[in-house]
Order: structure tokens, then sequence, then C-alpha cells
């Protein structure tokens, strides 16, 4: 009898056609997690990249109602094939949901999660871009051990206790040997923000803009995080 857990190879495999693992995190809830995941995805499919969204936040996805993405659902074959929607494949718990909030917890949380990565097929990309369970819970990191090579997107927000959380992140990242692309402050009032690599400006147009892909990607936010993202060297 042998316990060694399979998955870790099989989420290899899985993985092996993807060039670069981009895990958008942060450790406060609602600081533009998933609108920063999303809107990069377009942003990258925009640029000609072969790009993939992957929305694993179970207690509350919503790269779907970001994106506006409706009525899709992945097909079987062979695992998991996503859907495409404008150029980016895209996974989300929400597919297995129903919309309805998961109670799942801890380990299962880990499980699902795991079974997801293990059982979706992305094929050929340039970029997955993963939308992190908020904080550094299990599930969190068992993302960044099970998708490896995977370089961490630190989103925080101007508040003293976004920047002390923050650095608390970055010294576990840094422990546990997890590569850091950069860190950008959202909803900044404009002006340089201490510690962080790129700012995105609070965007008074952004709501306004959610659901709607073509409207999103002319934001000033979209703008702002085209910029951060060509900053921390993403593309040119
Ligand atoms: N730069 C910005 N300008 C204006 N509004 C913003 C900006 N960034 C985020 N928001 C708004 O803040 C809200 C929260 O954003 P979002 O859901 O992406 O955060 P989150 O970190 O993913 O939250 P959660 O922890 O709940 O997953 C959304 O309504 C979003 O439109
Ligand atoms: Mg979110």
């Amino acid at each position: 009898m042998t316990d060694i857990d399979p998955r870790p190879t099989v989420i290899a495999e899985r993985l092996r056609g993807v060039k670069r693992i981009v895990a958008v995190t942060g450790w406060k809830g609602g600081i533009g997690k998933s609108v920063t995941a999303s809107t990069l995805a377009l942003l990258l499919a925009q640029k000609g990249f072969k790009t993939g969204l992957f929305d694993l936040d179970f207690a509350g996805a919503s790269d779907h109602l970001v994106l506006g993405a409706k009525g899709l659902f992945p097909k079987e074959e062979k695992g998991l094939e996503p859907p495409v929607f404008r150029g980016v494949k895209f996974m989300s718990v929400v597919f297995f949901s129903e919309n309805k909030a998961v109670p799942l917890r801890g380990a299962n949380v880990s499980d699902a999660i795991i079974e997801l990565l293990a059982i979706t097929q992305w094929g050929e990309l340039d970029f997955l871009v993963l939308d992190m369970p908020p904080g550094i819970n299990d599930a969190a990191l068992d993302v960044m051990r099970f998708a490896a090579g995977a370089e961490v997107l630190a989103i925080t927000a101007p508040s003293l206790l976004a920047h002390d959380v923050l650095a608390r992140s970055l010294e576990l990242y840094k422990k546990l040997k997890v590569p850091v692309l950069g860190v950008v402050e959202n909803l900044s009032s404009g002006g340089r923000a201490k510690g962080a690599d790129a700012v995105i400006r609070r965007d008074p147009g952004l709501e306004r803009a959610l659901g709607r892909p073509a409207a999103l990607l002319k934001t000033a936010f979209a703008r702002d995080l085209g910029r951060a993202a060509r900053k921390l060297g993403l593309f040119k």
C-alpha cells in the first residue's frame, strides 16, 4: 500500500502548457482582487496572449459578474474544458455552486480547489490568472503549493491596516519561497504609495462598467492596471 498523494503530479501535468501563473492575492476583503484579476485577464487576451482566468474564491466568486459571463459551463472532455469568454478561458467555482453561498470549510475548500486544479484542461496558455481566496488560509496556501511556480500579484489599499497585513503577507511568501511579482496599491487617491510598485486610482466609472467587458477595458481603472502590468513586466 502506498499513501503518496498523486494530485501534485496530476496538477503539474495539467499546468504543463501554462507559461506563467499570476495569483492575484490580498489579505483584505473588498480591495479589488476580483476586478483586478478579471480585467487583467481581459487585457492580456486583448494583447493577443493565450489567457486563462480561474476564480478560486469559494466564499464569494465574482469574476463572472465582473465579466458579465452568463450561461457558461465547462465541457466534460477528459476532465473539464473551460468555456471561452472574450478570448479568455474562464473557470470558476461558481459553475459548481449554482450561485449559492457554498458552505464549505477548511479542508473541504482545499480539497475542492485541488480537485478543480486537477481536472481542468487549460491546454497551452501564456498566462493563467488566479483570483485567489482572500487571506492566507489553508486553501490559499494549498493553491500556492500545488500551482508550482505561481507568482503573487499582491493587492493592497491605502490604509494603515492594509499595509500592515501586506507586510506580514510578504514576509510569509518569502518564508514559503513564493515569488512575488509585485505589489499594487488599489483605490489610491493619487500620488506615490509607500511599499507599492504601482498604483491604481479609485475610478468612479468602474462600477458602471462591471459586467460589460468592452466598457471595462475602456475605464481609467483598466488603463492604470495596464500601466501597472507593464511596469511589472507582464507585457510591453
Ligand atoms: N480602483 C477602483 N475604483 C473604483 N472602485 C473599485 C476599484 N477597485 C475596486 N473597486 C470596487 O470595489 C468593490 C470590491 O472589489 P472586488 O470585489 O474586486 O474586491 P475583492 O478584493 O475581490 O473582494 P472580496 O474579498 O470580497 O473577494 C467592487 O465593487 C469594485 O468595483
Ligand atoms: Mg473577490
